[in-house]
């Protein structure tokens, strides 16, 4: 019998080309065992402004329900602008409001920010991921931090300790959507 390969989608909050968040998730994805398919979001940039009750959405937003539709959980890595998570971030979030995509989803997050930075990314990404009824997944969440020296010339994560905090990570979102 061939099993249905469990998919957990990614999303980097950074739009920024040599991110470091999306470094992070490009790497897990890289990493992402036999039977696991971790996609990258790439539509961030593309997200128009959230508009309430905009009738048909526009394509890349209906791009974005159809991916985490099809997603077992989500992967979100995000850095901090300005106390909070960035913009971007937010305004896909807000599309998900009325399609209640996140509702009950296993959702877990990374913060790659030093020791003492970034915590106010977190805690805003928390309030949005409760107002959506997401489903937290603390056993996967907390803080791996990824430099910029670490990440390679190939866009991943070069650090070997670095690395395996990070498919840990990945493994314990995996551990709890399908336990063994
Ligand atoms: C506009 C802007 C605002 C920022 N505000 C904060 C902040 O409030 N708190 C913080 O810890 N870092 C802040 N930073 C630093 C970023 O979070 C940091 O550079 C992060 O590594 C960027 O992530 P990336 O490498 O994935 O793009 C800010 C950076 C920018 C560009």
């Amino acid at each position: 019998m061939v099993s249905t390969p469990l998919r957990i989608l990614l999303i980097s909050g950074s739009t920024r080309d040599r991110s470091t968040n999306t470094a992070a998730l490009r790497t897990i994805s890289a990493l992402a065992p036999e039977g696991v398919e971790a996609p990258l979001y790439d539509g961030l940039r593309d997200l128009p402004q959230f508009v309430p009750g905009e009738e048909p959405e526009p394509p890349v937003v209906q791009d974005l329900h159809k991916q985490l539709g099809a997603a077992d959980a989500v992967l979100i890595c995000s850095p901090e602008y300005a106390g909070m998570i960035p913009g971007s971030l937010k305004n896909l979030l807000e599309w998900t409001v009325g399609a209640a995509d996140l509702h009950e989803k296993p959702v877990a997050y990374v913060n790659v920010a030093f020791e003492g930075r970034g915590d106010e990314a977190v805690a805003t990404l928390r309030t949005v991921l409760g107002y959506v009824g997401a489903e937290l997944v603390e056993a996967a969440s907390g803080r791996i931090t990824v430099l910029s020296q670490m990440v390679g010339a190939d866009g991943l994560v070069a650090d070997a300790e670095t690395r395996e905090r990070l498919s840990a990570a990945l493994e314990a979102l995996i551990a709890h959507v399908r336990p063994v």
